[in-house]
């Protein structure tokens, strides 16, 4: 085998990427679990159907490809379709090189995964129509993830038509895949979906310009026989589209991720390339080794590194508190409990520019609203900072209010279809991205206010879709999707670039664009706008299968359902703050609260970068759920634990933990509940491998104190912290 195939072999930690070339071929003899070298015989075939191979085979046979084209008699979903300048859709690539570089390959204008170990380069070319195809395949030390992506370059004379271009094609055996998909709306983001698919196609995908809170592009797809799941995302922001292909003829399923080609054509011009955005493939052994892989992944080569390992700050917003109705003695009434409280940032929400009071008007108008705030923003956020805290400005920019200066001077710069009437969300019209004179407005409007304020955190907040795609200042509108995408990283790179230790917190009417491609630029992304610790919970699951707790924005607010320490117990797993009217909660809640507070700065580091693990699954049949968060070292640890179902006369449920050192003994306590006045009510020791192999009752823990009692919905919390002794 080995004499017969050109081999090709690309490791990571604990997996292999093999591939085969003969006579122009490449073929995926094997992406699984590591190995060392490859059979020696010809009758152990990893790669074709019926053991053929050579330059007479038909592409029809080959099950596993890297890449799929119009035209190769393959007849399913492709990677590549283009119009070749003599107007066909008949492509032929085919293998002509490659080479192994060190480190990673990034882009100008998209975000790239950082600390690349190395890169394989494979080239791809189809002669008759002048087009080479490049495919990049980046592994980093650390880690199991594989970044693909892919460049198309033009080396005719004539234009090229590109319909779709995926960021990346990987062929499977088997067609019985249980797909995992994180799906939602507005505050019910990244709920788990499980889909069998093992005939035809399935697929998830955005269409309104963000990755949205519809369909993130994270997604797992379990095999069939049990052993392994794969897992795979996109580093954009824009329109995705992931295909999971089920061929039954050949046995096989094709997994394709990249930009959506909806309202997607693109023209290529002689001597041009087109550069996907890298997309990440894993192949683990289980889902909780998926969520392990993909957290170290975000932290250690997506995240600004001066961010990375970071402890976030503890913030208090106003927007749920006031909304827009606030003045400058309100703020500061605000800012002085927050800082009594033990709170570190105050962050200023909606309502603040223009003449904003409410969301008809004022966006794009980046100047103060010195009536309402008594005077200059710069004023205000100096009376903050003497409070102790650090101050934090929300804003907008990718929209535009009709009642707006910036309208009524530049009604070019709204996304407007010339004679159709613009579809309104939220009473406002998106700004035109692609156009360079509206980046370059946002880049220096966006950074006085910035600069005026001095911030040390700046939320970016985007509260509708693209739905009238067009732009002034561009031809073709099937590259304005992607186009908007490119223009939106070209301001955030130069604002990031004036203001390197601003912390900036994503937003998209909450978690609209929770996805890789922010979370490069912006470490934190607003989870979602739903606060209700039950709703939150599966919120917040979903989102930690791919994403790290320190990437997730969670606060508690004064939602009416449930007791703050619920509200706590939930939102502590995450980038923590508070939302809400602090001047009207009672006494006994500002006592909880600071007890709350003293509790996060105590373990924050803990919370957001210790090793999560899901023990019990909200989206399972029981209902309850449960994670374990523990320290590198294994030396401590914290628990939760929720009942969310009925829990009159019903025996207390058993608890299992996980990952905790089984040679250590540890402490245990179970934190107060302090809306029930109640002191620890549980407590001991208890070895690492009783407390990861045996199940445990909390007795009583949760039959008489729960949250259902004072606000009668069934949910009730608690916190463990663990701590080595010996
Ligand atoms: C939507 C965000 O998710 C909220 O947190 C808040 O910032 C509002 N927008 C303000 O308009």
């Amino acid at each position: 085998m080995r004499e017969k195939f050109n081999v090709v072999k690309l490791d990571t930690t604990n997996t292999s990427l093999v591939f085969a070339v003969n006579d122009g071929n490449l073929g995926i003899a094997h992406y699984g679990k590591k190995i060392t070298d490859l059979p020696q015989s010809d009758s152990l075939d990893m790669f074709l159907l019926n053991g053929q191979w050579g330059a007479s085979v038909d592409r029809f046979n080959i099950t596993k490809m890297s890449y799929s084209f119009v035209g190769d008699g393959n007849m399913r979903e492709s990677l590549v379709s283009v119009i070749n300048s003599d107007g066909t859709y008949t492509s032929r690539f085919v293998y002509k090189k490659h080479s192994l570089v060190n480190g990673g390959i990034p882009l100008d204008d998209l975000p790239c995964a950082r600390n690349a170990e190395k890169t394989l380069i494979v080239e791809l070319a189809d002669d008759y129509a002048n087009l080479t195809l490049k495919q990049y395949y980046t592994v980093f030390k650390d880690s199991d993830i594989i970044a693909v992506r892919q460049e198309l370059t033009n080396n005719g004379k004539g234009n090229v038509t590109v319909l779709r271009l995926m960021s990346l094609q990987l062929d499977v055996s088997g067609t019985s895949y249980n797909c995992v998909s994180f799906n939602g709306a507005w505050a019910r983001e990244r709920y788990r979906k499980d889909t069998a698919v093992t005939a035809g196609t399935w697929m998830i995908q955005s269409m309104g310009g963000q990755s949205s809170a519809i369909m993130n592009p994270f997604f797992m797809a379990k095999n069939p026989d049990g052993n392994g799941v794969y897992a795979f995302n996109l580093i954009y922001s824009g329109n995705h589209k992931e295909i999971v292909e089920a061929c039954n003829d050949i046995n096989s399923t094709r997994f394709l991720v990249g930009i959506n080609d909806y309202c997607f054509n693109l023209t290529l011009k002689a001597g041009e390339t087109f550069a996907t955005p890298q997309a990440v493939m894993l192949f683990a052994d289980s889902e909780q080794s998926v969520t392990s892989e993909m957290h170290n992944f975000v932290n250690n080569h997506i995240v600004d590194p001066k961010f990375a390992y970071k402890d976030r700050p503890l913030l208090l917003n106003n927007w749920e508190g006031t909304h827009f109705s606030f003045t400058e003695e309100k703020l500061l009434e605000l800012a002085d409990k927050a800082a009594e409280l033990g709170v570190e940032l105050f962050v200023l929400d909606d309502g603040w520019f223009g003449h904003r009071d409410n969301d008809a008007s004022s966006l794009g108008d980046w100047y103060d609203y010195k009536e309402k705030l008594n005077g200059s923003l710069g004023k205000l956020a100096d009376k903050i900072r003497a409070k102790g805290l650090h101050f934090g400005i929300w804003v907008e920019p990718e929209m535009i209010s009709e009642d707006s200066d910036l309208f009524r001077n530049h009604p070019e710069y709204a996304m407007i279809v010339p004679g159709r009437e613009p579809i309104r969300r939220r009473n406002q019209l998106v700004l035109d991205l692609v156009n360079k004179d509206v980046q370059d407005y946002l880049i220096k409007e966006i950074g006085d206010v910035i600069e005026r304020c001095k911030a040390y955190y700046v939320k970016w907040d985007c509260n509708r879709h693209i739905s009238d795609i067009y732009s002034a200042t561009f031809e073709n509108t099937g590259e304005y999707f992607h186009r908007y995408v490119l223009g939106l990283y070209r301001v955030i790179s130069a604002l990031k670039k004036r203001f390197p230790d601003v912390l900036f917190e994503s937003c998209s009417a909450g978690g609209n664009r929770f996805d890789l491609g922010m979370l490069y630029y912006m470490p934190q992304t607003w989870c979602s706008d739903m606060t209700e610790p039950r709703h939150r919970l599966s919120i917040q699951e979903g989102t930690l299968y791919a994403y790290p707790q320190s990437a997730i924005g969670a606060h508690v607010s004064a939602c009416q359902n449930s007791s703050f320490e619920s509200k706590f117990n939930v939102a502590c797993l995450g980038a923590f703050g508070y939302e809400l009217d602090a001047t009207k909660c009672t006494q006994e809640e500002l006592e909880i609260i600071k007890k709350q507070i003293v509790f996060y700065k105590q373990h924050r580091h803990l919370l957001q970068f210790g090793k999560y693990y899901r023990l019990k699954s909200i989206f399972g049949r029981e209902r309850k759920s449960s994670w374990i968060i523990i320290s590198e070292d294994k030396s401590e640890a914290i628990a939760f634990l929720a009942e969310t179902d009925e829990l009159i006369n019903s025996v207390p449920s058993e608890w299992r933990f996980t990952g905790l050192d089984d040679n250590a003994l540890y402490s245990f306590e179970v934190r107060p509940q302090n809306n029930f006045k109640s002191d620890v009510i549980a407590s001991g020791t208890a070895g690492g491998d009783a407390l990861n192999n045996c199940e445990f009752s909390f007795g009583k823990l949760f039959s008489d104190e729960t949250d259902r009692q004072p606000y009668g919905t069934p949910l009730a919390t608690r916190l463990i912290y663990f701590k080595r002794i010996d």
